[in-house]
Parts: C-alpha cells; sequence; structure tokens
C-alpha cells in the first residue's frame, strides 16, 4: 500500500510556553510544534517583546476576520512603522508623486476598502484573466522546463516557482519579460520592508524602489488614458459614471499590492506544491493515476503549509476573545498556520492527507472575509498548471540528497531559499 500521509518532521515544542519564541532558527525550520504547544496551554498568547497577541486557534482567528467593524486591518501591518524609524528612507519618500499616500485593500477599513475591492474584483476579473493567460502561462511553464530537464535536476525556487507566478505579473500588467524581473526586485524589497524587524538598508532600498514603482505605474496610467487598454491598469481607469474615478495614489497603492500578492505567496505555494511531491512516497503515483486529485494536492497544501502564516489585525476597543481580555489597540496575529491544524476541526492536522475533505472544514491559507484574497481563484489555477505540466514532462521527483532544501528565513513566509530536486524522464 502507497502512503501518502505524512506527519511534519517538526518536533512538538520543548520548551515551556513562556519561552517559546516564532522568531528562534528551530521555529523558522518549523513552527508547528511551537504553534501545537500554544494551542494546548495558552491559545490567546501575549508576547511582551513584541507586544503581539498570538490567536492560534481556529474559531478565534475565524471570528476575528469575520469581524472587521471590531478588528481593524489600518494600521495592522508594519509599513508605515518600517519606514518611520528610518529617516534617511523617509526623506527619499518625500519625492513621492503620490502624496497624500493611500491605503488600500489589505490597508484599508470598511467603508473604504469596498470602494476599493469592488473595482480590483472587476480589474482583476480572475475568470477574463485565466481564460487569456492559461495557454500562455502552460506554455511558459513548459519552457522553463526545457531549460533543465536535460540535466536531471533543477532548483525549484529560481528555475520554476520564482519565474511562474512572475510570468503572470507581467501579462496582468502587460510588461516584457525584462520589465518583469525588475517588478520581482520591487516586490521583493517591499515585502522586506513591510514584514518589518529589518535593515536599514532594505528599507532604504524598499524607499527609492518606491519612487521607481511609481512611476513606472504613472506612465502606464497616462498610457492608458491616452490608448485604452484592457491591461490591469487599464481596466482600473474604466469605471462606472456613478463611481469616482481613483486617484494616482489608489492606483500606485492598488498596484503594490497586487504585484507583491501575486509574487510572494504564489512562489511559496508553487515550491510548497514540489516539495510535497517529491518529498512524499507514492503521491506522484496517485496524482498522475487520477489528475483530478491535483486539487486535493493544491487544497491540503495550502492547509498544511499555508504560504502567509500570518496576519494582523488592531482591536478598536476592548474586548474578550475565547475568555481571555484583550485591551483596545492591541497588535493580534491571526495564525494561519496553527488555525489549519487545530486538533477541534482537523484529525491528525499534521498529516499531509491527500485524501482529507476541505471541502468541509475550508482552510485559512487565503484568509476570510471582507479580506479574503482577491487572487485566490488565479493562484489556485497557477499551481494546477505548474503541476500538471511538471507531472507531465518529469517522473520519479525526489529531494536531491547533495544539497538539502533551505527553508525561508522570515517568519510567516512558509516555503524555500532554495530546493533542489532530482528526476527521470
Ligand atoms: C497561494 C498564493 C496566495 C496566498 C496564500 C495568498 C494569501 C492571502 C491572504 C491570507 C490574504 C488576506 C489578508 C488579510 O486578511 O489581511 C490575501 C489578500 C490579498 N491577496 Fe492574496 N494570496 C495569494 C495569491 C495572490 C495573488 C496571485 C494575487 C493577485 C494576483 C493576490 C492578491 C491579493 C490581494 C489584492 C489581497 C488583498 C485583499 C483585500 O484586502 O481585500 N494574492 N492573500
Amino acid at each position: 500500500m502507497q502512503h501518502t500521509n505524512v506527519k511534519s518532521k517538526c518536533p512538538y515544542s520543548s520548551e515551556a510556553v513562556d519561552d517559546i519564541s516564532l522568531l528562534s532558527p528551530a521555529a523558522r525550520a518549523c513552527p508547528y510544534g511551537a504553534y501545537a504547544r500554544i494551542r494546548a496551554e495558552e491559545p490567546i498568547k501575549y508576547l511582551a517583546d513584541q507586544d503581539l497577541w498570538i490567536v492560534s486557534k481556529y474559531e478565534d482567528v475565524e471570528y476575528i476576520l469575520s469581524n472587521p467593524e471590531k478588528f481593524s486591518s489600518k494600521e495592522a501591518l508594519s509599513s508605515g512603522n518600517a519606514y518611520r524609524d528610518f529617516p534617511k528612507a523617509l526623506e527619499i519618500l518625500k519625492q513621492s508623486r503620490a502624496q497624500p499616500r493611500q491605503r488600500t485593500l489589505i490597508l484599508a477599513d470598511p467603508p473604504e476598502h469596498g470602494f476599493h475591492r469592488k473595482i480590483v474584483q472587476r480589474a482583476l476579473s480572475p475568470a477574463k484573466t485565466l481564460r487569456a493567460f492559461a495557454p500562455t502561462i502552460e506554455a511558459r511553464v513548459n519552457g522553463f522546463i526545457d531549460k533543465f530537464i536535460e540535466t536531471g535536476r533543477f532548483e525549484v525556487v529560481s528555475q520554476f516557482s520564482i519565474p511562474l507566478p512572475m510570468a503572470l505579473v507581467s501579462m496582468i500588467f502587460d510588461v516584457s519579460e525584462e520589465q518583469v524581473y525588475k517588478m520581482k526586485r520591487w516586490s521583493d524589497n517591499f515585502f522586506a520592508a513591510l514584514t518589518g524587524h529589518v535593515h536599514e538598508e532594505i528599507v532604504i532600498n524598499a524607499a527609492k524602489d518606491t519612487l521607481v514603482f511609481e512611476n513606472f505605474v504613472l506612465d502606464r496610467v497616462a498610457q492608458c488614458r491616452k490608448t485604452p487598454s484592457d491591461c490591469f491598469i487599464g481596466r482600473l481607469l474604466q469605471q462606472p459614471e456613478d463611481e469616482r474615478p481613483l486617484t494616482d495614489a489608489e492606483i500606485i497603492n492598488i498596484c503594490s499590492q497586487v504585484l507583491v500578492g501575486g509574487n510572494e505567496s504564489t512562489i511559496n505555494f508553487i515550491s510548497n506544491l514540489v516539495y510535497q511531491i517529491a518529498s512524499t512516497i507514492g503521491l506522484e503515483e496517485r496524482l498522475r493515476e487520477d489528475p483530478a486529485r491535483i486539487e486535493d494536492l493544491l487544497e491540503e497544501s495550502l492547509r498544511h503549509e499555508p504560504p502567509l502564516q500570518a496576519m494582523y489585525r488592531i482591536t478598536r476597543s476592548e474586548m474578550e476573545i475565547g475568555g481571555v481580555r484583550i485591551p483596545k489597540a492591541a497588535k493580534l496575529m491571526l495564525n494561519f498556520g496553527s488555525a489549519n491544524r487545530d486538533e477541534t476541526f482537523y484529525e491528525d492536522g499534521d498529516e499531509f492527507d491527500l485524501d482529507r475533505d476541505n471541502r468541509e472544514t475550508l482552510h485559512m491559507a487565503f484568509g476570510r472575509g471582507i479580506h479574503a484574497c482577491a487572487g485566490q481563484t488565479i493562484a489556485r489555477r497557477e499551481g494546477k498548471i505548474a503541476i500538471n505540466v511538471l507531472l507531465s514532462r518529469l517522473r520519479n521527483l525526489r529531494i536531491a540528497d547533495d544539497i538539502p532544501p533551505v527553508r525561508n528565513k522570515l517568519f510567516g513566509v512558509r516555503g524555500f531559499q532554495s530546493l533542489h530536486v532530482i528526476f527521470d524522464h
């Protein structure tokens, strides 16, 4: 009997719950043991050194995501703060043409959030986007594989996971391949600054790239105003008469979120999928026998290893959650990685189980409620195409034993810095 149920090799944390740090090297390598201990002993846990409350149980995370009137997204991400800590970066940002800066989508609360969300939903139009782009994405994935197929091995992150979402981003923004790699650098720097705990140099680079990115977006806006276009930015400009037009600052903020959202999480999602296949005995054969199971692979991987491990909210008033009193203006870390393994909802949650029915309890990998991922249909389709094409071209995928996989250093993004895989063909 082939087995495709695999427990994460992630020991139950032996530290006392008070000593657990999610930023330690051990937790970065594998946080699930620490999460299990927090869920069992102190499901809503205050970390004094970061002035942060970890919310670890499924139902508490779901409650917070579903009640945006009680929990704000607006101040929750640390981007503003990261810049605020570095006067040189602030000085650079003063040259921005998009003043005053505007917060949209993930950085906004109702009612502003709803206004932008509707426009983005329309402009991103997953069905239209995928109808137009799916064949090209498939051709591009075949092109990535052509480059390494003769060597019998590949480094998944750089040769497969990064180029794929970049191909999609190039189509969404209608830019050349050359331009798209510049966009990847912008996206990396924005993301690093967003996650906080960063060096001055990174924040300064992010500030400089912010100006370059703004110029790029505003040039596209000018082109699309002159010659109407059906690219994403062109669609942002096509508004019904009863809607006010977006300001330049709003367009810039939306585009930066689609750029980062479209990139970072998808890269890690794809690497996690390949890792799962290459490290799980019998999984590749099962997917090959019944390709319809690729959809189960995607959902179980998103549950088991959510690429975004957490998001943040701020309490709007003092309140009680899960029996714990939390003050007004407290910062909450909604831990998707933990919620997705909560034993109340998932039997043997540490197991990757292709047969798990993920429709019964929907995982949190794409969030929930008004901020639920605007690109989830696109991300799922990218994953499906990637794995379909990979399995049609390569056989017997396994982790290379001469170069071990290296996990991401950043807490919060579950995936790999490098992942070497060998195969037959
Ligand atoms: C596997 C890949 C992806 C994962 C795991 C992911 C995860 C998430 C999560 C958890 C949120 C909710 C954040 C919150 O509640 O605060 C979110 C929001 C968002 N995502 Fe994704 N995402 C992925 C791919 C994408 C793609 C491909 C795009 C665009 C093409 C995208 C665009 C966005 C946007 C614009 C938002 C903000 C939505 C709002 O606030 O209304 N994401 N994503």
